[in-house]
């Protein structure tokens, strides 16, 4: 890697250049990096006609990380099948970078833990992480209307599932060496109804000898959720397909409190750019007003620079100065319960930067 990491930077639309713009004060305030900001998603139709162009796609392929804020906004909601969709850019980039494991760690801030919708005592002691496929499934199948009837079809192979369980055995046995976890991988599928889920469970079945350090059990996606709302602490790492990974992971962001807390890191193979970006979506409703929540996308940024640029130092940095400014008392409108004075994201941005 160069000496100055070269991060390529996808604001993208509603509150995502707010954030992203405050994320690169974040990253500027830490070190040398080399920006490259380009257009991805609902600016990227407006200035282009496509939401990823394929000289944003080689921009990215080339950088050393990507960190993204946020795409889409009811400006380009359609159902018409051959409207572009600023959700395109997205997944053209996963495919196209080859981010086939989607990371998403669910750690209340001890002081946000009052903001979460379920009781302290439940929530106590949570600390998961989701890993979704993100290249594969639903998602990337065969789709088509014919008439008044339209499908979308599921397929994995098994190498697709291999190495996604792996990156979950792995992750898994990564956090039991820092001694919190138990090393626990518990793999979520709809088996008893779908034919990709038995495959699934046969080739995670089958890695489990290569981790014998590593606990795994087995999930039905229906169970997994209600699980997830009544025991979150008993979770280590989750590894699932794309699409029971995407709805799973808002879940569990909820148990946080909010939505504008999570972030996630989209990785391929060794060597290759990740991508970096919260969960939370572009939030239209509340874009330029000067409100947004910007600490999923610092935390993003502390996955970049943990798993991206092999700077974990920095990672922590930025992570301790986020609880640190949760300690004291700031919270944006999103988390701001009775009694606490919401700030906005220049002065959360700034209460962060002194902590660091
Ligand atoms: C996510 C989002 C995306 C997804 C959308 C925006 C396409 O919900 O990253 O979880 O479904 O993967
Ligand atoms: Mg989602």
């Amino acid at each position: 890697m160069a000496e100055t990491p070269r991060i390529v930077l996808l604001p993208g639309d509603g509150i995502g250049p707010e954030i992203v713009a405050a994320a690169r004060r974040l990253l500027e305030a830490l070190g040398e990096f080399e920006f490259d900001e380009r257009l991805m998603g609902g600016c990227s139709i407006d200035a282009h006609g496509v939401a990823l162009t394929d000289e944003v796609l080689d921009a990215c392929r080339r950088s050393d990380a990507v960190l993204l804020g946020a795409v889409g906004g009811p400006k380009w909601d359609t159902t018409d099948p051959d409207a572009p969709r600023p959700e395109q850019g997205l997944l053209g980039l996963r495919k196209g970078m080859g981010l086939y494991a989607n990371l998403r760690p669910v750690r209340p801030s001890p002081a946000l833990v009052g903001a979460s919708p379920l009781r302290e005592e439940r929530i106590a002691g949570t600390d998961l992480l989701v890993v979704r496929e993100l290249t594969g499934g639903i998602y990337f199948g065969d789709s088509g209307r014919e008439g008044d009837t339209a499908h979308d079809t599921c397929e994995y192979s098994a190498g697709e599932i291999e190495r996604i369980a792996r990156a979950g055995f792995e992750a898994a046995r990564r956090r039991a060496e820092g001694g919190r976890h138990k090393g626990r991988v518990t793999s979520v599928d709809k088996a008893n109804v779908l034919e990709t889920s038995r495959l699934w469970r046969e080739i995670v079945t089958g890695l489990a000898g290569d981790y014998p350090d590593v606990e795994l059990d087995h999930l039905l996606v229906d169970n997994a959720a209600m699980q997830l709302v009544s025991r979150p602490a008993d979770f280590d790492v989750i590894v699932t397909e794309n699409l029971f990974g995407d709805i799973l992971s808002d879940e569990s962001a909820m148990l946080t409190g909010s939505l504008g807390m999570l972030p996630s890191a989209s990785l391929g193979g060794a060597g290759a750019p990740g991508l970096f970006e919260p969960v939370h979506g572009s939030a239209p409703d509340i874009a330029g007003q000067g409100v947004a929540n910007p600490l999923a996308t610092f935390l993003s940024a502390a996955l970049m620079l943990r798993h991206g640029l092999d700077r974990p130092a920095e990672a922590v940095r930025i992570e301790a100065a986020v609880d640190a400014v949760l300690e004291r008392g700031l919270r944006t409108p999103d988390l701001a319960g009775d009694g606490d004075r919401p700030v906005g994201t220049e002065e959360m941005t700034e209460a962060v930067l002194a902590e660091l």
